[in-house]
């Protein structure tokens, strides 16, 4: 098993460095591959995990099938994950424990989901830069998450469709963006998605022919894609 996780983990970066080098793109990305935290920290981080999250939670591990934690927190930055747990964990006392605990924690549930250690400890200023992904690199954001997407709103046949959609992105707040960052998406690119909201609440008629960001639920096998939304909000009242 290790044998086999570090020769995927070389032909990964192997790849990885020669796209960044083509794409002439930052070639400091950095993923859970890339031994993020060490040895000694994830010991320290399952004692506190033992101490303080055992009563309700046996095990969030698996080494050997990391597939259950891809697919919570998977396509996403590892600050993500350090959010949730701090801000709702211990579930009876959430935010109880100091950042260099939960940080350990973190630690603890990357190691016992497999992914290698390094020599240096995981500190949080670097987690909103650390990607989570399958050791074959990125993809795509699993059915049923809740994702945030951009494009052009239209009514066709009393469906809501989103078209130049960008390629949906893991979200952790269902509600809109603050009116700064919605404005901040001005200048994104658009994409090439289409995508129909279903169940939105209040009807988005107002915003027909508006640039707008959608969030809500992903549901790929359906035709178009579809998102069963949580909020729909106005980017720029017009659409390229
Ligand atoms: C008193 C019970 C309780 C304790 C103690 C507790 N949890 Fe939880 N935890 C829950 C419950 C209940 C959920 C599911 C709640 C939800 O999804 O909103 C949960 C969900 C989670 C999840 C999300 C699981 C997933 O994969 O979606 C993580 C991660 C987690 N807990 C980590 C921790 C950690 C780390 C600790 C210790 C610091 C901890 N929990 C302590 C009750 C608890």
């Amino acid at each position: 098993m290790r044998a086999w996780t570090s020769f995927l983990i070389r032909g990964s970066l192997a790849a990885s460095v020669l796209a960044a080098a083509a794409a002439g793109v930052a070639q400091d990305r950095r993923t859970v591959w890339d031994g993020v935290f060490n040895v000694e920290q994830a010991e320290r981080g399952r004692l506190e995990f033992e101490l303080y999250c055992t009563d309700c939670h046996q095990d969030l591990t698996n080494a050997s099938d990391n597939t259950e934690f891809l697919r919570n927190w998977g396509e996403d930055n590892l600050i993500s994950l350090f959010d949730v747990v701090r801000e709702s964990m211990p579930d009876n006392d959430p935010g109880s424990l100091t950042d260099a605990a939960y940080v350990d924690i973190l630690a603890y549930l990357l190691d016992g989901n497999g992914f290698p250690a390094g020599d240096d400890e995981l500190v949080i200023a670097e987690l909103p830069a650390i990607r989570v992904e399958a050791a074959d690199g990125p993809g795509e954001v699993p059915d049923a998450s809740l994702v945030t997407v951009s494009g052009c709103l239209s009514e066709s046949d009393g469906r809501w469709i989103v078209s130049q959609a960008t390629v949906p992105a893991r979200t952790r707040d269902p509600s809109a963006s603050s009116d700064e960052d919605l404005e901040a998406m001005i200048d994104a690119p658009l994409g090439i998605g289409t995508f129909e909201l279903i169940y939105v609440f209040p009807a988005p008629r107002d915003r027909v022919g508006h640039r707008v960001e959608a969030k809500g639920f992903l549901i790929r096998d359906a035709d178009p894609d579809q998102i069963n939304t949580s909020s729909v909000a106005t980017i720029a009242a017009e659409c390229p």
